[in-house]
């Protein structure tokens, strides 16, 4: 495991932090997820040994726009759970949340190495998006630690929907793409029930729909930016 996440680890059971230590905690993970250089877990590269095979010049844009669309959904969860994590009152809560950040910065690194790849950039939007993140993650902290868990649980639900349309949109050639948001996909589960295990609560249908219709926007926006 890289020897940053151990010891932050290592801190985060040794210590509680202030408000101050979080707030400074909390401008370096913004800047770290912006810059592709947020902290992960150091899981393999799911692609790693998929052979890339060759794709016309529309396929290739076309899984690009896919894999940035992924990518920004990933700064997203970054700003999700840094926001939860930032106003929650439980330091059992907070500690998940940071852990969480971290297994989804694997996610945000795999998207960023595919989109290398593919010779695509990453959204101009993400600081717009990890910005707005960020507040509804704080504002689903401040109603309480079991509804912030219910708000995770809904979210992977979500984007585990999401991943199982983009793998049957992906072109037939790019299974290097398919491989890495497979494994998302099967990651995501897991912080689903992780959630549903530590009590999360159901959210309203007006809720849902809400979170739907902002991952639409997302999704229709960073396709073409
Ligand atoms: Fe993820
Ligand atoms: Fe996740």
């Amino acid at each position: 495991m890289d020897q940053s996440v151990k010891s932050m680890q290592t801190m985060n059971k040794t210590r509680d932090y202030t408000l101050f230590d979080r707030l400074c905690l909390g401008a370096d993970q913004v800047v770290r997820a912006l810059t592709n250089n947020a902290i992960t877990t150091g899981q393999p590269y799911p692609a790693k040994s998929v052979e890339d095979h060759p794709m016309t010049t529309e396929q290739r844009k076309h899984a690009a726009a896919l894999m940035r669309i992924n990518h920004t959904g990933e700064i997203c969860a970054q700003a999700l759970y840094h926001g939860q994590g930032l106003v929650s009152r439980s330091p059992v809560i907070q500690e998940k949340m940071q852990q969480a950040a971290i297994e989804e910065g694997d996610h945000l690194a795999w998207c960023k190495q595919r989109l290398n790849e593919l010779g695509s950039h990453t959204s101009y939007l993400n600081p717009l998006w990890y910005a707005g993140s960020f507040c509804i993650g704080m504002a689903a902290g401040m109603v309480g630690d079991k509804w912030s868990l219910g708000f995770v649980a809904e979210t992977e639900r979500q984007v585990i929907n999401h991943l199982e349309k983009h793998l049957n949109l992906l072109p037939a050639t790019d299974q290097r793409s398919y491989e890495i948001l497979k494994k998302m996909e099967n990651d995501e589960a897991k912080h689903r029930d992780e959630a549903i295990i530590s009590g999360a609560k159901e959210l309203p249908s007006p809720v849902k729909l809400a979170m739907n219709f902002m991952s639409k926007i997302m999704v229709k926006t960073v396709y073409w930016l």
